[in-house]
């Protein structure tokens, strides 16, 4: 998978370096790139931002810069009517709430570009464009406003990017974490010592009895989600 990421702070991008990411990258599984947004400016102080037609707080991202930006790391033309096998992303508390679902989904692409936008937003215009040369969608990462869109970009390349086969070890991981399989929370986890500051792991788990504990890791699972998560639940999990 290719992943690129427009904005105006690609430093923030650094962080993808790091870890799991940088590994995966190193493994060839993945290619990211930062992109700088000011790149695609012409005059002195390389603005990216205008004040909004008809009225209101803020500024607003100019289209121009975006259109150029979008059009080279897509490597479609402005004139002729190519289009991209891509998926532009632009970060917005307006878009859909991202979710382990649509992790999954995204995880299947070949090409993911974000979008991130700052201000008060990106010229409408941009989005418009944008959908005739590659798929787009506008994606928030949950109901509170971040001063852009690079973060949520950061959240969504990890969740992503860990579903890619080979780039967790232990795929097995993947499947008893919360929210995959049946949508529950996950159980808590012990490791040793089994007492520690007089706090004991639960007697069951050093049992060595695996239906007990099966049972009581799901048990766990429905009172944690019910208690702090009760709109996971469905029909079949309210038991
Ligand atoms: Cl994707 N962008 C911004 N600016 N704020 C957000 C967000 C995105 N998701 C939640 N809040």
């Amino acid at each position: 998978m290719r992943i690129d990421a427009i904005s105006i702070f690609p430093d923030y991008f650094a962080a993808l370096d790091l870890s799991l990411l940088g590994k995966a990258r190193d493994k060839g599984l993945i290619q990211f790139k930062a992109h700088n947004l000011r790149d695609w400016t012409f005059d002195k102080h390389h603005t990216v931002d205008d004040t909004p037609y008809g009225g209101g707080a803020g500024m607003l991202m100019k289209p121009e810069p975006w259109g150029l930006a979008l059009d080279e790391v897509l490597g479609v033309d402005e004139k002729p009517e190519t289009v991209a096998d891509a998926t532009v992303i632009f970060t917005s508390p307006a878009g859909e709430v991202f979710n382990q679902q649509l992790a999954y989904e995204l995880a299947q692409e070949e090409r993911i570009v974000f979008a991130c936008g700052r201000y008060e937003g990106i010229d409408q215009r941009v989005v418009d464009y944008a959908s005739t040369r590659a798929k787009v969608r506008l994606i928030s990462i949950g109901d509170y406003v971040l001063n852009g869109g690079e973060v949520a970009a950061i959240a969504m390349t990890e969740a992503i990017v860990r579903l890619i086969p080979g780039v967790i070890g232990n795929a097995d991981s993947l499947t008893e974490e919360s929210h995959s399989g049946e949508g529950l929370l996950e159980y808590p986890s012990y490791t040793k010592p089994a007492s520690w500051r007089g706090l004991d792991v639960p007697e069951v788990l050093l049992s060595g009895n695996h239906a007990a504990i099966a049972a009581w890791r799901y048990q766990q699972q429905l009172d944690r989600t019910r208690l702090v998560r009760p709109d996971l639940l469905t029909p079949d999990t309210q038991i």
